[in-house]
């Protein structure tokens, strides 16, 4: 395999880890392999190949799956590679081993592409991050992917890739415009979640969400969506949609729908399953409601009872689902020679996600302001100390109070001097702190103040006036600190399940916070212990 090879190696936590341009290569390339599979061309089919029985191809599936594990391993069997399953009921999981140490052996027995199912949000990303560091302890000289085949409630990166891919095939290859109906069980669903970020492919995005209140998408996602500049409708049921939706842009010419997904449910929802099910399953009766030409998919399985698409609609035009699906099988061999390094040598685009730039977040205010040059604590002014100013302004008072008592935690800092909120009539509510005696802080120690306490004004004093004043930014990342949580529990990061790992979190918001695992979005308040 030649030099330039520029996917091998990386792996696929989310749908974003490959950026616009490396998708349509991908979608261009299995075009080809496509018309060569239906014109039987050998040597068509020889130039995807990897071909080597020494290749290590792991799928460890630790949640159900037909579709994803079977197309995953034909694609393995067609690249002739050594294909292994991970078998997880009788593994050393069950002696509660950690992710880390049940990879690091398999990436230790040769192996370079692993494909993994997890109830855990945020394995894949965990494993990507960690594993790098055993190959280099072991001076392993091959690259070792991870590609996230669904995680638990977070994402399905390679659905949303041959999702994307039938799209086009159906829009004639145009990414100019998309117009979507999502249909069903929004809120567990992980390939409609895949679908926020995915979309972007396109110029032009219209989506029409269609679910009752319970399966409704997240709102952050909605929120990221319309974010993003795509045009949001939210409807509760297909008929509300069918009777509705015709006002600007219409009824979607394209459907995704999907099951609800009662096994993640509570007894709460499931005792009104059957309502449900009504409002998100279509009525073959209302064919002509929808537009000529309009195509259903599904990222199955449908339910044999239950289906939200009616088997009766099978033989009909609005059947996009199966070849929806029997494109699985070929975007995934596409996906693996381009991991492999069997082809990408041609691609010429830019490579990876979008890097995050870093902003200043620490501001220094001039002292000559109209601001207090001395503060007080009682009557006497403070002489040489700390004083937090403005923590948490504008929340309500058990808020700011909640969150002095993290700061002080996680900050250590403990007595002597005071905190209180005041409820001020010009600078109404906000938290202050006042640490007389506190040495003069190094900028390490803003830096981290600015994670726990952004928005807040820093005050060093010294001989009793104020000598620094520094305003504290919302940071674009916040890492590497051994007191952040995230609230999932579903997380891999979370520590209810044991595997030690810190969480990360990126700005999404003005004062939200993504997990870099699974994410969740939380406030800033929230991701401490
Ligand atoms: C889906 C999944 O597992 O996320 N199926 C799939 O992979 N094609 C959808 C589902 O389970 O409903």
């Amino acid at each position: 395999m030649s030099g330039h090879a520029p996917f091998v190696g990386r792996s696929l936590a989310v749908i974003e880890d490959m950026n616009h341009q490396e998708r349509l290569y991908l979608y261009q390339q299995a075009r080809r392999l496509k018309e060569a599979m239906a014109a039987g061309d050998q040597s068509g089919l020889d130039r995807f190949r990897i071909n080597d029985p020494d290749f290590g191809f792991y799928e460890v599936f630790l949640e159900d799956s037909t579709r994803t594990r079977e197309s995953f391993k034909n694609a393995a069997h067609f690249h002739r590679m050594k294909f292994s399953e991970f078998n997880a009921e009788s593994s050393s999981f069950n002696k509660s081993e950690s992710y880390l140490d049940t990879f690091s052996n398999l990436v230790g027995y040769g192996n370079r592409i692993f494909v993994v199912r997890s109830r855990l949000e945020g394995v894949c990303r965990h494993l990507e991050e960690r594993l790098q560091e055993y190959r280099r302890r072991h001076s392993l000289p091959w690259p070792v992917s991870f590609i996230n085949a669904g995680d638990g409630r977070h994402e399905h990166p390679t659905q949303e890739l041959l999702d994307e891919f039938t799209f086009l095939e159906d829009l004639n290859w145009s990414h100019e415009k998309i117009h979507l109906a999502l249909v069903g069980d929004l809120y567990h669903g992980r390939t409609v979640h895949s679908k926020v970020r995915g979309l972007g492919l396109f110029q032009e995005v219209q989506v029409d969400l269609v679910a009752p209140r319970e399966l409704s998408m997240p709102a952050h996602y909605v929120e990221e969506m319309r974010n993003q500049g795509f045009q949001v409708r939210e409807y509760g049921s297909i008929a509300e949609y069918l009777s509705s939706g015709s006002g600007v842009g219409g009824v979607a010419p394209q459907w995704y729908f999907t099951r609800p997904q009662l096994e993640r449910m509570g007894d709460r929802i499931l005792r009104r399953q059957g309502e449900l099910r009504a409002a998100i399953t279509f009525d073959p009766a209302d064919r002509g409601k929808v537009p000529p030409g309009t195509r259903f998919y599904h990222p199955l399985p449908r339910h044999r009872e239950y289906p939200t698409i009616p088997v009766a609609l099978d033989d009909t035009e609005l059947n996009g689902w199966e070849r929806q699906s029997a494109n699985g099988w070929i975007v995934r061999i596409v996906l693996l020679a381009m991991l492999g390094g069997r082809i990408g040598q041609d691609y010429q685009g830019p490579l990876g996600s979008v890097p995050v730039e870093e902003e200043q977040c620490i501001t220094e205010l001039p002292l000559d302001g109209s601001g207090p040059k001395r503060y007080s604590e009682g009557i006497r002014p403070i002489r040489d100390g700390l004083v937090l100013d403005h923590v948490c302004a504008g929340d309500s008072a058990p808020a700011i109070r909640e969150h002095l008592a993290t700061l002080i935690r996680v900050m250590e800092l403990h007595g002597p001097g005071g905190e209180w909120v005041s409820t001020g009539e010009k600078s109404g509510t906000k938290g202050l702190l006042f640490r007389p005696g506190h040495p003069v802080p190094d900028e390490m120690m803003i830096r981290k103040l600015a994670a726990v306490v952004p928005g807040a004004t820093v005050n060093v004093i010294r001989h009793g006036e104020v000598q620094r004043k520094i305003r504290l930014g919302f940071p674009l990342r916040i890492a590497e600190l051994p007191e952040l949580v995230c609230r999932n529990e579903a997380c891999i990061t979370h520590p209810a399940n044991g595997e030690q790992i810190i969480p990360r979190f990126r700005r999404t918001g003005t004062d939200q916070y993504s997990c870099a695992y699974c994410s969740r979005t939380h406030s800033f308040q929230d991701i401490w212990k």
